[in-house]
């Protein structure tokens, strides 16, 4: 490809993830698939690889996230809000700490203290404090430079306008997660697709009065700049943040063993339906901030910690519409299109409603408020309808009797192993050739 095509192509892909995150970070409304998301970045990034002249200060490696919007005024964080980097499974976190020991010198067998902290689902803030006073509040932006919300995040009432006791850092950013509990979000639920939305969209109102009418709370976990550290581990940094006043998880342990992080991230994953809010994963962090410091980091995310993402798991949306995608083989399966939700970490808007009888036995409508669950790679499902939230006015779906694709008659054929008719509705052309 001669260079000015190369340059169009990539920069066609840098708007369109521009638009992406635009819709993500700015109105908490995502449009498309973190998958599709991923893709399309990584397609950026080999484009970069393969040809040098590509590099660009727009390019996504140089930033995390979309830069804030224009409703309110931007400062730079004096430290960055960087994300962290995900794990999937227990050969994952074995690595993690593999790399960790060989970085710090470390024999193998020496036991490294791990805290493992809930990975919550909401929106990170950071609470700058002079002298104990909250005196500035800010989103994560694009992880450079945030939003100054603190009018909104006085309005939550976790978030203490004065640092309690007197042993406190002179000058102090507290960061941490802005969440509603999924019984709050109950309440809401017919304004937003999920409780990550509704803070998201709530903290950044433009009247304090609108935030306030949101229960948001807030659970503190980390820090950006700090003068004078009182503080040599995560743990203790934990302890200090209860007695200032904030709210700390209560599943947060330390752990030095690969065997108790996976026993805990199992419990954690059993015991996910009953913590009041919304958990994907668990984060890990090197409890020792000497270690933490001179760890440090690699491009967007520290070296110090990680996510151990959930694998399966469950969420609720509504189905915007039915629709009948024509397979290869003709097969005609209905997919239901759904408010995006985030189930486990990825957005989903599709779910699969398998064929004509699943809709019939369900009773799947189109409007309905559906329960999905999501379990590694497989397409998501529609697991159960909630029949109180149905609109007076809905009507059962009619499964076409006509190829959506050309029209023709549609036929479930007569399976001789079962003695029934398939379940499976086809387009009867002979040759697949149906579009
Ligand atoms: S520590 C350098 N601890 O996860 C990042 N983050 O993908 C340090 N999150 O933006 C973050 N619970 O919004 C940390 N216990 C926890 C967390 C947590 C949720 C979020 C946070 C961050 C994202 C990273």
């Amino acid at each position: 490809m001669e260079k000015e095509k190369i340059k169009a192509l990539y920069f066609d892909k840098i708007a369109k993830l521009n638009e992406y995150n635009k819709a993500y970070y700015d109105q908490d409304n995502p449009i498309i698939s973190d998958h599709k998301y991923d893709r399309l970045k990584i397609g950026i990034l080999s484009l970069e690889n393969k040809y040098k002249f590509l590099k660009n200060k727009l390019s996504p490696t140089k930033k995390v996230g979309y830069k804030p919007s224009g409703k309110f005024k931007k400062i730079k964080h004096k430290i960055p809000m960087l994300s962290l980097s995900n794990a999937f499974s227990e050969n994952n976190i074995v690595d993690f700490l593999k790399k960790i020991k060989n970085f710090l010198k470390l024999s193998n067998d020496y036991k490294i203290e791990i805290i493992a902290e809930p990975k919550i689902d909401g929106i990170s803030a950071s609470l700058h404090y002079i002298n104990g006073q909250l005196k500035l509040g800010l989103s994560r932006g694009d992880g450079i430079t945030g939003e100054d919300i603190t009018l909104n995040l006085k309005t939550i009432r976790s978030i203490p306008a004065r640092l309690k006791g007197s042993k406190f850092p002179e000058n102090i950013e507290i960061r941490g997660e802005v969440y509603i509990s999924k019984k709050d979000f109950k309440n809401i639920s017919n304004k937003f697709a999920n409780p990550r939305n509704a803070a998201g969209g709530s903290l950044r109102q433009k009247d304090p009065l609108e935030t306030k009418k949101i229960p948001l709370q807030f659970m503190a976990y980390s820090f950006g700049f700090v003068k004078e550290k009182l503080f040599k581990t995560q743990s203790e940094y934990l302890e200090l943040l209860k007695n200032w006043g904030f709210k700390v998880s209560q599943h947060n342990g330390v752990f030095t063993n690969i065997k108790d992080i996976m026993k805990n991230y199992t419990e954690l994953e059993n015991k996910r339906s009953e913590i009041e809010y919304d958990v994907d994963g668990i984060v890990y962090k090197i409890n020792d901030l000497n270690f933490q410091e001179r760890l440090g980091y690699v491009s967007n995310s520290p070296r110090w910690a990680i996510a151990h993402k959930f694998s399966s798991t469950k969420a609720i949306s509504k189905i915007l519409n039915i629709e009948i995608q024509v397979g290869r083989t003709g097969a005609l399966t209905p997919v239901a299109k759904l408010e995006p939700v985030n189930v486990g970490g990825v957005i989903i808007s599709n779910a699969t409603l398998h064929n004509e009888d699943e809709i019939i036995r369900k009773d799947i409508r189109e409007g309905d408020v559906v329960t999905i669950q999501r379990a590694g790679d497989v397409i998501p499902q529609v697991i159960s309808v909630d029949i109180n939230k149905r609109s007076p006015g809905s009507k059962k779906f009619i499964f076409p009797h006509k190829c959506p694709s050309c029209n023709s008659k549609t036929v479930k054929e007569f399976n001789n192993n079962t003695k029934k008719k398939d379940a499976v509705t086809r387009c009867p052309d002979p040759n697949y050739s149906c579009q």
